[in-house]
């Protein structure tokens, strides 16, 4: 049977990457986070001093580039930037360097490839955009207050950072990543919406298992 490709789309924090990775184990697929290729294209920009609203100079940054993602590790250009790609510098400039239409482009692309022959990709416009095909589509949310004290429990070690600042963030990418005029977060009509404030990652995932088209299961 043709495996399936799964896209769960969400807002910072909703709790895709752990929901997503697990479903990708529990499945026998691919786990591809497209958050983690403009990450990655991010940190290229950063270090090279590339203004985040270059947008040629960015889009043609992106078609020169090579970003892999591999059982969890990113690399770009052939470098391990798994860690990296979750700095704060990262965090606060990612939204504006994924805005770019010439940047979507490229980055889309390279994740119709990646999907192929069956994957849980999860993002922002995978289901609206990238895979508007996929078996099945979700949209994970959870209260802002929640996703802010996740991503703040991510962060602390890292950075020390307070809630309230990651707060202000979260709400500063939500804005940026729902407002942009190309391909903005949003769920697409034929996708399941689930809420998960307060729900365990585990019971998202059975939930979702539970969604697959019967025979999908295993
Ligand atoms: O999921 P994340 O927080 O790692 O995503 C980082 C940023 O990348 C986020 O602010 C929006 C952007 N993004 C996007 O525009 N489209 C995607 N498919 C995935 C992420």
């Amino acid at each position: 049977m043709r495996a399936p490709t799964i896209a769960i789309d969400g807002p910072a924090g909703s709790g895709k990457s752990t929901v997503a990775s697990s479903l990708a184990a529990a499945l026998g697929l691919r786990h591809i986070d497209t958050g983690a290729m403009y990450r990655a294209l991010t940190l290229k920009a950063l270090n090279m001093g590339v203004p985040v609203q270059g947008r040629e100079l960015l889009a043609q940054l992106a078609a020169e580039t090579e970003i892999t993602l591999e059982d969890g590790k990113v690399t770009l250009d052939g470098k391990d930037v798994t860690a990296d790609i979750r700095s704060p510098e990262v965090d606060a400039t990612v939204s504006a360097v994924a805005a770019h239409a010439g940047v979507r482009k490229v980055m889309v692309a390279l994740q119709r490839e990646l999907a192929k022959g069956g994957a849980v990709v999860e993002g922002r416009d995978i289901g609206t955009v990238v895979l508007p095909d996929a078996d099945l589509k979700i949209f994970l949310t959870a209260s802002p207050e929640e996703r802010a004290r996740r991503r703040h429990a991510e962060h602390v070690t890292r950075s020390g950072a307070q809630l309230d600042e990651v707060e202000k963030d979260i709400k500063e990418r939500d804005a940026l990543d729902t407002g942009r005029e190309v391909s903005p977060l949003k769920p697409a009509e034929d996708a399941i919406t689930i809420d998960s404030t307060g729900v365990p990652a585990n019971e998202v995932v059975a939930a979702i298992m539970a969604l697959l088209p019967s025979g999908r299961e295993q």
